[in-house]
């Protein structure tokens, strides 16, 4: 049995005020759920007020992103002793956004999944395929690379988690039907299996893509989708803790 996970990515998005009143609300909110992970992933200039507001709850904090040095001259970023000590237990890599708008690479992603894993945060690692690619029937060619070249040299899986997010569905309102979804995951965890077997069976795969709490009971019903990496939908704590409850339900 898998443990679901939503995780709410707030991107560049809230204010401190901002942030604290909307973890606050969902905080409260989510207070009778137990039976996965809530995990919410703020700015980083959000991070330590969230972390003051999630203290004593079940509610986890992620960051967006991270540096794959501990420390040095790399002006503007954020490393994983930095998130350790402000209170993450997860960290999103890769994400399709830093990919296109950051030129983040394969070999990127590789380096900060190591790190994470080295440094005791949970990765979650974030693929997948563009219109162009799906429209040339490349899918699996572009989303197995991802995969592959992201966990190359990684020994065991155990703590990582893996969205699957295509890029044309994210922020679009154009959500992955769930045969789509679930075609890619049953994907993900074959490969996985073949690299790691067993230990593929318990890994956490998350869809991400304009999920909302109207669309979410019908993906997460699929076998191999275990919860939901959610944009704009976690950016107010209703529509939030809607998917949620549609997830605590049904998994
Ligand atoms: P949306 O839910 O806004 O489509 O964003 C998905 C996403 O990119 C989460 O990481």
């Amino acid at each position: 049995m898998r443990e679901w996970i939503v995780a709410g990515n707030w991107k560049m998005h809230n204010t401190v005020a901002e942030s604290t009143a909307l973890a606050k609300a969902i905080k409260e909110g989510a207070v009778d759920i137990k039976d996965g992970s809530v995990i919410l992933a703020p700015p980083f200039t959000s991070l330590h007020g969230v972390s003051e507001i999630l203290k004593g709850s079940d509610l986890l904090l992620a960051a967006q992103n991270m540096h794959y040095e501990d420390k040095g001259a790399f002006t503007g970023e954020v490393s994983a002793p930095m998130l350790k000590d402000i209170g993450c237990s997860y960290v999103i890599i890769g994400h399709s956004e830093r990919r296109k708008y950051f030129q983040e690479q394969n070999a990127d992603v590789n380096l900060k999944i190591k790190k994470a894993l080295s440094s005791e945060l949970t990765p979650i690692m974030c693929v997948g395929e563009t219109d162009e690619e799906r429209e040339k029937g490349i899918t699996q060619e572009i989303v197995g690379r991802q995969v592959d070249h992201g966990l190359k040299g990684v020994s065991r899986i155990e703590n990582i988690v893996i969205a699957y997010e295509p890029v044309w569905a994210i922020g679009t309102g154009k959500v992955a039907t769930p045969a789509q979804a679930q075609d890619v995951h049953a994907f993900i965890r074959k490969i996985l299996n073949e690299s790691y077997g067993k230990a593929a069976n318990g890994i956490r795969i998350l869809y991400g893509g304009s999920v909302t709490k109207d669309n979410i009971g019908d993906l997460i019903a699929m076998g191999d989708i275990d919860g939901a990496l959610v944009g704009g939908a976690s950016l107010k704590a209703d529509g939030f803790l809607g998917i949620i409850r549609e997830i605590s339900g049904k998994k």
